[in-house]
């Protein structure tokens, strides 16, 4: 079996996993840089290319795009789509999972509890957003990651310079409630339809984000029944079927926060011991052109 693992830089740690975990099962596992792959197109044939090497000799293609490829991934995954070659990222969960407002509208359709959330494009009255959305508030911008563009506004007198500098900015600005909590969140990773691995992300002492990047330490979960299913269909709803599914626990039960398209897992295999880059693996080939 031939797989191809997209991404921008084979020294990315779960890259290398990823690519790691193919070979030992032995399978020619190929990284191929994302940014280097050319797409052609004409009124018979469709056809992905790196290089000379058309992508029609791949078995299964595991995509890890980043945020600064998302528009040139969605239409290359829409490619390989069309081409019949099947992967483990669909274009549209690429697309829905990077914009945290289309997540919130898929979570909704699918029943899911979400914070209340305002999309804004232009200039809005800050007494028209308190009186909606009470402070503490959350501002996000659409396709921040890593905890970077999420801000907590906790003084009435703050949101209007807030908001007005978003929109200078030129930023669509997502208004959201904020769910109280003591600096925790719970990641699920889901594979296809179950959850592999879940962990609460307990926030770093000066942070109330708790994202593992910004120091934020996993502790091993372990979801109930329910919550492993409201995990798996959030990722569903995103339509993403490799996913690191966020939430924040509350007295009403789960809040859905974001679903992840290319998660990281070095975190996660620390707190869960779960050898996530074998079952990603496993999971491709299963899907693979037969
Ligand atoms: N509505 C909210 N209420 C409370 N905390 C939130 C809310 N939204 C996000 N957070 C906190 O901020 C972190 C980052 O937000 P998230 O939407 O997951 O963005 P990112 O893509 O940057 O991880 C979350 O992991 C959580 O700790
Ligand atoms: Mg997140």
């Amino acid at each position: 079996m031939r797989i191809g693992v997209l991404s921008r830089n084979m020294d990315y740690w779960t890259t290398k996993k990823i690519i790691k975990a193919g070979r030992f099962r032995g399978h020619e596992t190929d990284f191929i840089r994302t940014g280097d792959v050319q797409l052609m197109v004409d009124d018979v044939y469709f056809d992905a290319f790196q290089g000379s090497k058309s992508f029609r000799e791949v078995g299964v293609v595991i995509p890890r795009i980043g945020r600064s490829l998302t528009d040139f991934g969605v239409l290359l995954l829409n490619h390989l789509e069309l081409m019949g070659i099947p992967t483990t990222l669909s274009a549209r969960g690429l697309a829905t999972a990077r914009n945290k407002f289309a997540t919130m509208q898929r979570l909704r359709g699918a029943g899911l509890r979400i914070p209340e959330s305002f999309l804004v494009a232009s200039k809005i009255k800050a007494g028209d957003v308190i009186e909606r959305t009470p402070p503490p508030l959350i501002l996000k911008l659409l396709s921040g990651t890593q905890g970077v563009g999420v801000m907590k506004v906790e003084k009435v007198s703050d949101v209007g310079p807030i908001i007005d500098t978003l929109v200078e900015l030129k930023q669509l600005i997502l208004i959201q409630s904020y769910i109280p909590n003591p600096g925790e969140d719970v990641r699920m990773f889901v594979i296809g339809d179950e959850v592999v691995g879940a962990m609460v992300r307990k926030a770093s002492p000066l942070e109330w984000r708790s994202n593992i990047h910004l120091g934020g330490k996993g502790v091993l979960y372990a979801p109930t029944e329910a919550e492993g299913e409201m995990a798996v269909k959030a990722a569903r709803a995103a339509g993403v079927e490799i996913a690191g599914v966020d939430m924040i626990m509350s007295k009403e039960g789960p809040y859905m926060i974001e679903v992840n398209a290319s998660p990281g897992f070095k975190g996660l295999m620390k707190a869960t011991d779960v050898d996530v880059p074998g079952l990603i693996v496993e999971y491709a080939v299963g899907k693979a052109k037969k």
